[in-house]
């Protein structure tokens, strides 16, 4: 699939409805992640026939992209039922059997799903709303879930931080693109109606 029909059929995803702020509902936009997903599978093989997992899955547009990309399965894990009640309205609209979902906090999943998932796919909150470090919970729980590779979305600014916490849990961390990501300005406290931020597309794999 061409990266304009990914991206295309990406649009075709519902978004949240009343985004919840303190869990940093604000979507991927088809076109981040389009580019994602294309990497994902064209430069990596990462997705076709594998085992996918999509922390913080919100309304499922990187999970529908990995499943029409023809994982084998793609999970997404998120806490909110609102946001899985979307998304499974999105995943019966798209009529996709290779998809499933799981609501639970991902901040307590510990170990429970160690090793159990080939690929693991996110856009975490950046712990930007007195959730400070949520970011790398969700990053330390994706790389105890992966086989292989972890792919994920962080604010440049963390990238030293990141790259110290990669290099303790022994990941090998590549940044795969730089992006500016348009954030709902609610989420800055900020008076223009969004506001660009800088964000790393990095790919984890274990030493
Ligand atoms: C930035 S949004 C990304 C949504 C979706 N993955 C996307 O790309 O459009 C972050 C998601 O993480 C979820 N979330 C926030 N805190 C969470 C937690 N502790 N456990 C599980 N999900 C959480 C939110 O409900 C939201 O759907």
């Amino acid at each position: 699939m061409k990266l304009k029909e990914l991206e295309s059929c990406l649009q075709q995803v519902d978004g949240f409805e009343e985004p919840k702020i303190l869990l940093e509902q604000y979507p991927t936009s088809p076109h981040i992640a389009g580019c994602m997903l294309y990497t994902i599978h064209n430069t990596y093989d990462d997705i076709k026939n594998k085992l996918v997992a999509d922390l913080g899955c919100g309304c499922g547009v990187l999970s529908i992209g990995a499943a029409v990309l023809d994982a084998g399965l793609c999970v997404g894990f998120d806490i909110d039922s609102g946001a899985l009640d979307i998304f499974k309205q999105n995943v019966e609209e798209f009529e996709l059997s290779n998809i499933d979902t799981v609501q639970t906090d991902v901040s307590t999943i510990g170990s429970s799903f160690a090793k159990k998932f080939d690929t693991v796919i996110m856009n975490p909150p950046f712990g930007t709303k007195h959730n400070q470090g949520i970011d790398m919970q969700f990053l330390k729980t994706a790389i105890s879930m992966a086989r292989g590779a972890v792919y994920s979305l962080h604010k440049t600014t963390t990238r030293d931080h990141i790259s110290k916490k990669a290099s303790d849990w022994k990941v090998k961390m590549e940044v795969i693109a730089e992006l500016r990501y348009d954030l709902p300005a609610s989420y800055k406290f900020h008076k223009k109606k969004s506001v660009d931020i800088q964000v790393d597309f990095i790919r984890f794999t274990p030493k």
